[in-house]
């Protein structure tokens, strides 16, 4: 299935006899991502409201690993025209940041627009526009107006008609200029690892049924935002949209596993990903009766995870322009033992999958609890997604890795390399048309319950020093020279910082 016959004879052959073919497709284009919680900093600033995030890490220091918050983070919301000199430094071709909704919109709802949120992303497009560099537009990176969640956030179904004035905002304040729009970033994260295990904020616990909730109304939100911008604004603008998963490679354990395996893939993918680009809309149906089964043991007497009606499948489906992929990690899985416990579902078990999930010993670790190296995850999760949804554009929305502090970083180098390499054999054996990549990240910045201690940047910021000094790393270098060349240059080392 996976044909290898390059790899192998590459590896066995000197570098100048192999006819591995390292160019990716002419046009392709190449980003580095960054989100606003995670950068932006002045989280009080002029009359910006409160985020979810805001108040996690305002009431539960305790939660983040290193007892930080993003409350200056790398102050971007001042230092916006250093991080277009570096997306210019790289060679970017685009640019992925989020906007931050509350920054916005103070109270959450459209009836009223912050000047400076506003002035604020007018700078930060133009000044990339100016520099031949496309922004790449996420309009939810996470940080819900904490007035909505009080409201009960995703799993209020209202939220979709709150997000989509929200989008309307969006569209018509910078679809003028901005042709690249995500929606929501992954909803595997906003509703499966937020509800099942608190790590993150709102940091509400409710494995059975809040998980479940949120699923549908991330799904509806999307497709109202899409809907709203193929219907109104394309015929101007002619931009895409398209919603950003999560995705985590799952193969099994043994090869009795291999449905449990499908399953899991579905639980984790397949949930967000079926509705929209499926040709049958609507929730995977091996999924739908796994978990219509759990809940119903459980003693639920109707679905918790919200069927669709025929009307919604038709609504959802088909509400994308391109595919847009995060992908760092993959799992082992197997089914659990009796009397096995579960901890916070996916990073370590499937609870109502009754599964547990394990890394090959053979992976390597990072700084992150939750990510294994497995380069051949992402060339598998691409072709599995072509033999689901078919032959359509795929744009890696997210990939990278974390790491300590220090400018010489041989390995996130070897880990973009190793990565890099499976996805052109997707795009060259498989046929999977893969047309962008986005390093996550243009810099470190505040990794969510990891904290700033967790580096993921190509620059390296200096979070002691009030000015926030941004240091390209070796891993800056490479991918300047990647850009430059559009090919991979395996023996890429770097002397000289
Ligand atoms: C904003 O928050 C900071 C703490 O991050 C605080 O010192 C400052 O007083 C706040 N400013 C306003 C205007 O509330
Ligand atoms: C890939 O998708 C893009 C965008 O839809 C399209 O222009 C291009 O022709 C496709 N390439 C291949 C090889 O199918």
């Amino acid at each position: 299935m996976y044909r290898n016959s390059i790899v192998v004879l590459c590896a066995v052959l000197t570098v100048t006899s192999c006819t591995e073919d390292l160019t990716f497709p002419p046009g392709f284009l190449w980003g580095a991502a960054t989100a606003a919680y995670q950068v932006e900093g002045a989280w009080n600033a002029s009359d910006k409201g409160e985020s979810v995030w805001d108040r996690f890490c305002h009431e539960h220091p305790e939660k983040i690993a290193d007892l930080t918050n993003g409350d200056v983070a790398c102050d971007s919301y001042h230092l916006w025209k250093r991080d277009i000199e570096m997306a210019v430094e790289l060679g970017l071709h685009f640019y992925r940041l989020s906007i931050s909704w509350p920054r916005l919109l103070p109270s959450g709802f459209s009836n009223h627009i912050s000047e400076d949120g506003k002035n604020y992303y007018n700078n930060l497009i133009d000044g990339l526009l100016e520099k031949g560099i496309e922004p790449f537009v996420t309009l939810y990176h996470w940080d819900l107006p904490q007035s909505l969640q009080d409201l009960g956030g995703w799993a209020n179904p209202l939220v979709a008609d709150w997000f989509v004035d929200y989008a309307r905002v969006a569209y018509t304040l910078f679809g003028d200029r901005v042709k690249w729009w995500i929606t929501i970033n992954e909803p595997l994260i906003i509703c499966d690892v937020v509800y099942n295990s608190g790590l993150l904020a709102p940091s509400i616990i409710s494995p059975e049924v809040g998980n479940h909730l949120c699923t549908k109304n991330v799904v509806m939100a999307h497709a109202k935002a899409y809907r709203l911008y193929d219907e109104e604004f394309r015929p101007k603008y002619h931009g895409k949209v398209s919603v950003a998963n999560h995705h985590i490679w799952f193969d099994p354990l043994s090869p009795a596993d291999a449905e449990l395996a499908e399953l899991a893939r579905e639980n984790c993918v397949g949930k967000y990903s079926h509705p929209i680009y499926s040709k049958t809309g609507g929730w995977p149906p091996a999924l739908e009766k796994a978990l219509g089964d759990y809940h119903s043991k459980l003693g639920y007497t109707r679905p918790i995870l919200q069927p669709f009606t025929q009307q919604e499948i038709e609504y959802v489906r088909g509400t994308y322009d391109f595919y847009a992929l995060n992908q760092y990690t993959s799992r082992l899985i197997r089914p659990a033992r009796e009397g096995e416990t579960f901890g916070p579902w996916p990073f370590a078990d499937a609870i109502q999958l009754n599964a547990k999930t394990q890394a090959d010993k053979s992976w390597p670790t990072t700084l992150s609890f939750w990510f294994f190296v497995h380069p051949e995850g992402i060339r598998r999760q691409l072709v599995w997604l072509k033999q689901q949804y078919g032959d359509i554009e795929f744009v890696i929305t997210e990939n990278g890795l974390s790491t300590q502090a220090g400018l010489d970083d041989h390995d996130r180098i070897d880990y973009y390399k190793k990565y890099l390499r499976q996805i052109l054999l997707a795009i060259k054996e498989d046929g999977v048309n893969v047309t962008g990549y986005t390093a996550w990240t243009l810099m470190d910045n505040f990794e969510w319950m990891d904290g700033l201690s967790n580096k993921f940047g190509l620059y390296e910021v200096d979070f002691n020093n009030p000015l926030r000094t941004r240091t390209p790393r070796a891993s800056a270098h490479f991918y300047r020279n990647l850009i430059k060349t559009n090919k991979l240059d395996l023996g890429f080392v770097q002397d000289e910082l």
